[in-house]
């Protein structure tokens, strides 16, 4: 906590690595799939006075947001002892 009034309402930003691996999503578990985190993301997010207005409706075509939630999966892989396939 900050202790800054800007900063009211904030959360750490968590990583997005492994993401697909780590349901359910939110501080507080609600989101219980990525498809589910991207709807919420297309809605606006929930609306309180301290929202960053960058959480806005965003208008998603049904291709938009399944492209994300793929984004959201290519995040999460495997590991390769010894470094990564393009380094092989
Ligand atoms: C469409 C755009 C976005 C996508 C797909 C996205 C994706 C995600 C995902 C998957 C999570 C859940 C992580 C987890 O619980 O492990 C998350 C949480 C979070 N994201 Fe985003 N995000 C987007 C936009 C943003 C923006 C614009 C901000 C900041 C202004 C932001 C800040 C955060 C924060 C603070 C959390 C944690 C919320 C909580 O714990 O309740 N995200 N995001």
């Amino acid at each position: 906590m900050s202790g800054l009034d800007a900063d009211r309402g904030a959360f750490k930003t968590p990583t997005l690595r492994e993401v697909a691996r780590t349901p359910p999503y939110m501080h507080d578990g609600s989101l219980r799939t990525l498809d589910a985190v991207v709807r919420f993301y297309d809605r606006g997010g929930r609306m309180n006075p301290h929202l960053d207005p960058a959480v806005r409706p965003l208008g998603l075509s049904r291709n938009e947001r399944h492209a994300l939630v793929a984004f959201l999966h290519s995040l999460t892989g495997q590991v390769i002892e010894g470094g990564t396939r393009a380094e092989r």
